[in-house]
């Protein structure tokens, strides 16, 4: 008699423990889907974020670009204090918000840099400023192509996680 009570606890017991590890389970698969809702939102404001302000970079470039005579856009050692803050500005901002720098968008502003500036400079200054189609490529597509891979790293791990209920 005493021995079926205590058996019939402990069924309980487990069916307790077993439930509560199944909604603990669920939780926390809400709780991931919330933090991918998440992260979605916070990565839509970062990308804005480095949008605006790699804007400002930029404004503040031509800005200082605007005190030398446009006689001496090919002169290395006029523009190079500019170029550099450039350079500066947006690699700082990548920093800040934790993004790989060069990314595409500070390429961007670096090209429109030399499409505006440099364009007619001869050839050495040339070579500088436009690096080969296949490197800049690469530059561009390196921090890119590591996203499909991230996701597909934590869909594949939440899918693990998932419980079967
Ligand atoms: C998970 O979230 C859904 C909807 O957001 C809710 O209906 C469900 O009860 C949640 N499950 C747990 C275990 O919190
Ligand atoms: C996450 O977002 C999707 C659609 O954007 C929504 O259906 C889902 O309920 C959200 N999940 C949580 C936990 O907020
Ligand atoms: C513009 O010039 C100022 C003064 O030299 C410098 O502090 C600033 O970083 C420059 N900004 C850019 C974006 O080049
Ligand atoms: C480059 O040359 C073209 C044609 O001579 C001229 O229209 C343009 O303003 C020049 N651009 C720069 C940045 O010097």
């Amino acid at each position: 008699m005493e021995y079926r009570n205590l058996r019939t606890l402990t069924h309980a017991l487990l069916l307790l423990l077993c439930s509560w590890v199944a909604s603990s389970v669920a939780v926390q698969q809400n709780l991931t889907d919330s933090a991918h809702n998440e992260t979605k939102h916070i990565f839509k404001d970062i990308q804005s974020m480095h949008l605006y302000f790699a804007e400002s970079c930029w404004l503040g470039y031509t800005r200082n670009m605007s005190t030398v005579n446009s006689d001496n856009w090919c002169e290395w050692h006029h523009i190079n204090r500019h170029y550099s803050n450039l350079r500066i500005c947006l690699e700082d901002l990548a920093e800040i918000l934790n993004l790989a720098f060069p990314n595409n968008i500070a390429n961007n502003y670096i090209m429109m840099g030399h499409r505006t500036y440099f364009i007619n400079c001869t050839l050495p200054f040339q070579e500088l400023a436009d690096p080969p189609e296949h490197i800049l490529l690469a530059l561009i597509l390196a921090p890119i192509s590591i996203i499909p891979f991230l996701v597909t790293l934590v869909v594949c791990k939440s899918k693990t996680t998932k419980p079967h209920t």
